[in-house]
């Protein structure tokens, strides 16, 4: 007896709905078991729909304790009900209104989805389909309304009631109770519906738009927590004016909330006016948060008020268009990022990313196209091809059309599409209107799964000065055989001995960027007075794996004299993966003198590229790179040798390094980027001394570990020393254990780096852990920390030859599904590359996916991502 395969929606198959709903009018009173929900619908037909078609509103897991149309009780032939749906059976063909009581319990929604409480705060998830869990609805987001919603809660309980839009009213209730009336005046999906109540401190201030508009702006957490939440606060400041002078998108509401919650199955919620966080991506202060952590809070903070326009004011007509908002929204983030900070360095950060996380999506059972044609389960589509490969073909649009086009598009989509429900085809449209291009061609890369290959060859002619670039691309299409060719932006340029050949030109590459259109292409360049090396894909131009050969020599110019600094970085990668994948001292010995005189020329001048240079490329990078058969212990071991040779032949240059970049004693903390990528360059010297003298290392480790004054260096030198073995270690983990007791994003921290130790022992250290008073299975953050550390960022120990990795990760799963399976599903995602893997491991994972697979009674979500792991 298992589990069905889910049933699946399709794009096709989409049709306006037959009803829409205009107002809706909320009565919402807050109980820890009985919260009641008294929701008036102001519906009526849609002309697009079928006239006279029975209403069938979505519910899921509701109780219905009254109805009413059009104030007269429903007469119960009228209708039917069930937990997961409400019908009527011949609704009125002029407008009508229902109004419809339901009883839920936010305590025992562990789904977090819906309405629930996280440490006694009462909050609400509603995309994708939560709204259903509160009220019978019509929940799906060409379906938009304007909403009023009156919150009423125990004054101690919930002193801070919050929802969308602005407060139009507010008052006691008897002795105990109090209410608050929010009305939120733009036509919303339910999607983006939200409420908050609870006891929660604040940080606010002012911003005045650019149309003139007062916005009160306060980010609300934890009593007691109010000073952590003031760099987000900045952001969120930030965010306003940057979208106003980027994009001349201005803010719409009175005011703007963000609120902190501990559990929360995403990041963060976009939702109208009042965005909810998961508060690892609200929190922080020198002590508890690293510089990446303060990035990362820049980052989501942007991306969730930047849905306010992509997203929210035009919002999608059906979830097989979530890249509309979510590929369009990450490029907007990332925008913002590499204005607030480093451009080529934050580039080279979004590029290692999709290669560590999209990549192997791509190339894996659970690859799909960037708008998918059919789901079972959307919730199982926020995905990095969704997000990050989405976001690629945003940046790919503008490198085609030139920013001033894109600029002038993106005014036209908002402006043609606001307060509506787009599709991909309407985004294209608005930069066909203002370009005159025909973008059909390049709608292919939302319906192609995969990772294109773009193969490149070179062929210098010295008596014609002329070198010519052979550029060819592949993608197997459905059935292996090759699609149409997709139309990929290519930047480029040759690069001498003494630096990039501004002489060497080409006709068919405009603004250093050549579009190939077809299979194959010839670039011809004309002046070129020496043998160049190709610098191709610059800016890493498109999310394509390139094959170019280039030898160790070539590349080693790259890095040296390329103007383009994302090349020069992928020059090192390019040789590092080498020689993990193929050992050879005499290379290694070259790369480490061309990586010191780069240290030499430049380290301390951008520190933070430098530490990129500096970091090798990913065991996964590195078994992403081979065809199969897949041993994670011999990628591990190779890896392991590079880095013991770079860290001693470069141990001088690394001191003096880390002597130069040592802080200034008692200066404050800042974590700007410039600060952040000197710590950056100073712990990675660190690490990599470590990796070639693992004794010295471990002593200067702990030294550093004794004198750190921020998260930042503490956590990497305790990530240094989780590395080396023996007492200085365990005595390290078990007082920062202590030192954190009380902090539980730090110690996520603390058992991540357990979590991701390569070796034999770890398995136990996680069991053990498993126990520790800081770790349930309730809280989203603990088990990504722990497991989702361990399934994700541990490859040799969850890929252990006996699988008894495997069989940890799918016990977590089994045991989490019946209360979260939407975490539940992304953790059993770690066995997307199972097949990958040589023949004794693949079929340990093969076993315990089976093993899964014969639970009764599985989600829908796990369901989902197990069948096509499977298939
Ligand atoms: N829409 C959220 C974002 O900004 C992600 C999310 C999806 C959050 C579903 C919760 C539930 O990307
Ligand atoms: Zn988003």
């Amino acid at each position: 007896m298992r589990t069905e395969t889910p049933p699946l929606i399709r794009l096709e198959e989409y049709r306006p709905s037959d009803y829409l709903i205009d107002r809706v009018d909320l009565d919402i009173r807050l109980d820890p078991h009985a919260a009641r929900i008294d929701a008036t619908l102001a519906l009526r037909p849609n002309p697009a729909g079928v006239a006279g078609a029975p209403l069938n509103l979505d519910g899921d897991d509701l109780r219905l304790v009254s109805a009413a149309l059009d104030g007269a009780p429903l007469s119960p032939d009228a209708y039917t009900v069930s937990p997961a749906g409400l019908s009527l059976l011949t609704p009125p063909r002029q407008p009508f209104s229902l109004r419809l009581v339901t009883e839920i319990d936010p305590t025992a929604n562990t789904k977090l989805m819906g309405l629930y409480r996280s440490n006694g705060v009462y909050c609400t998830q509603c995309e994708a389909d939560g709204f259903r869990r509160i009220t019978y609805f019509l929940d799906r987001p060409d379906v938009m309304a304007v909403y009023t919603t009156r919150i009423e809660a125990d004054r101690t309980e919930a002193p801070v009631l919050l929802g969308n839009g602005n407060r139009i009213e507010a008052g006691p209730v008897g002795a105990d109770r109090h209410f608050a009336v929010w009305h939120d005046p733009h036509p919303k999906p339910a999607y983006l519906f939200a409420l908050v109540g609870g006891r929660l401190g604040k940080v606010e201030t002012q911003f005045t738009t650019a149309e003139g508009r007062a916005v009160t702006c306060a980010v609300y957490v934890e009593p007691g927590k109010e000073s952590r939440a003031d760099y987000a606060l900045d952001a969120v400041i930030r965010s306003m004016q940057w979208d106003e002078t980027a994009f001349g998108r201005a803010y719409d509401l009175d005011v703007f909330n963000v609120v902190a919650v501990s559990d929360f199955n995403m990041g963060a919620m976009e939702n109208k006016g009042l965005n909810i966080f998961n508060d690892k991506y609200v929190l922080a202060s020198p002590e508890t948060a690293t510089d990446g952590d303060y990035a990362a809070i820049e980052a989501i903070i942007a991306h969730e008020y930047f849905h306010n326009w992509s997203g929210n004011r035009v919002t999608c007509r059906d979830w097989f268009q979530l890249c509309l908002k979510e590929g369009l929204t990450v490029f907007r983030d990332q925008e913002f990022s590499s204005d607030m900070r480093s451009r080529p360095v934050h580039r080279i950060a979004e590029v290692r990313s999709l290669r560590a996380r999209q990549f192997p999506e791509d190339a894996g059972p659970l690859r799909h196209p960037v708008r998918p044609r059919a789901y079972a389960e959307i919730n199982n589509f926020y995905t990095a091809t969704v997000y990050d490969k989405g976001a690629e073909i945003v940046r790919m649009l503008r490198t085609l059309i030139g920013a001033p086009a894109f600029r002038a598009g993106m005014d036209r989509y908002f402006a043609d599409n606001d307060g509506r429900a787009a599709t991909v085809e309407d985004f294209l449209a608005a930069f066909t209107a203002v370009t005159g291009r025909d973008l059909t061609d390049f709608a292919r890369w939302y319906e192609r799964p995969g990772t294109p290959r773009l193969s490149v060859t070179g062929r210098y002619d010295p008596q014609a000065a002329r070198y010519t670039l052979r550029l060819a691309q592949s993608l197997p299409g459905e059935g292996g055989q090759d699609g149409a060719p997709l139309v990929i932006p290519v930047a480029l340029g040759l690069v001498g001995s003494a630096g990039p050949l501004e002489a060497a030109t080409s006709a068919q590459v405009r603004e250093g960027v050549f579009v190939l259109d077809r299979s194959e292409a010839e670039i011809v360049f004309g002046g070129v007075t020496e043998e160049p090396v190709p610098s191709v894909l610059r800016d890493f131009s498109a999310p394509v794996r390139l094959d170019l050969a280039l030898t160790d020599a070539q590349r080693m110019r790259l890095l040296a004299q390329d103007s383009d600094p994302f090349n020069r970085w992928q020059a090192a990668q390019d040789v590092a993966l080498r020689l993990i994948l193929k050992p050879d001292a005499g290379r290694m010995e070259a790369f480490a003198e061309a990586l010191g005189r780069f240290l030499d020329g430049e380290a301390l001048a951008d520190p933070a590229f430098a530490a990129l240079v500096l970091a090798l490329p990913s065991e996964g990078e590195a078994a992403d790179a081979l065809p199969a058969d897949v041993d994670p212990d011999a990628i591990h071991q190779a890896r392991v040798a590079l880095r013991a040779d770079l860290g001693r032949s470069l141990r001088p240059r690394l001191e003096r390094i880390d002597a130069a970049l040592a802080p200034v004693p008692g200066a404050p903390y800042s974590p700007d980027a410039a600060s952040a990528g000197r710590r950056a360059l100073r712990n990675a010297a660190l690490d990599l001394i470590a990796a070639g003298d693992p004794a010295a290392g471990a002593a200067w480790a702990a030294e550093r570990l004794a004198g750190a004054t921020n998260m930042t260096d503490r956590l990497a030198a305790l990530a240094t020393l989780a590395l080396i073995p023996g007492e200085t270690r365990e005595a390290a983990l078990a007082d920062f254990a202590a030192r954190y007791a009380d902090e539980p994003l730090v110690l996520d921290k603390w058992f991540a780096i357990q979590a991701q130790i390569p070796e034999a022992g770890t398995l136990e250290r996680i069991t053990r852990l498993q126990d520790h008073p800081a770790f349930t299975l309730t809280n989203p953050n603990r088990v990504r920390a722990l497991i989702g550390s361990f399934a994700f960022g541990n490859p040799t120990q969850f890929a252990r030859p006996d699988g008894a990795g495997f069989a940890c990760v799918a016990r977590t799963v089994a045991a989490l599904d019946p209360t979260n399976p939407q975490v539940a599903a992304r953790l059993l995602t770690a066995f997307g590359s199972w097949r990958r893997l040589e023949k004794s491991r693949s079929a340990k994972a093969a076993e315990m996916l089976n093993g899964i697979k014969a639970i009764r009674g599985l989600s829908r979500d796990t369901a989902d991502i197990l069948a096509r792991t499977l298939e």
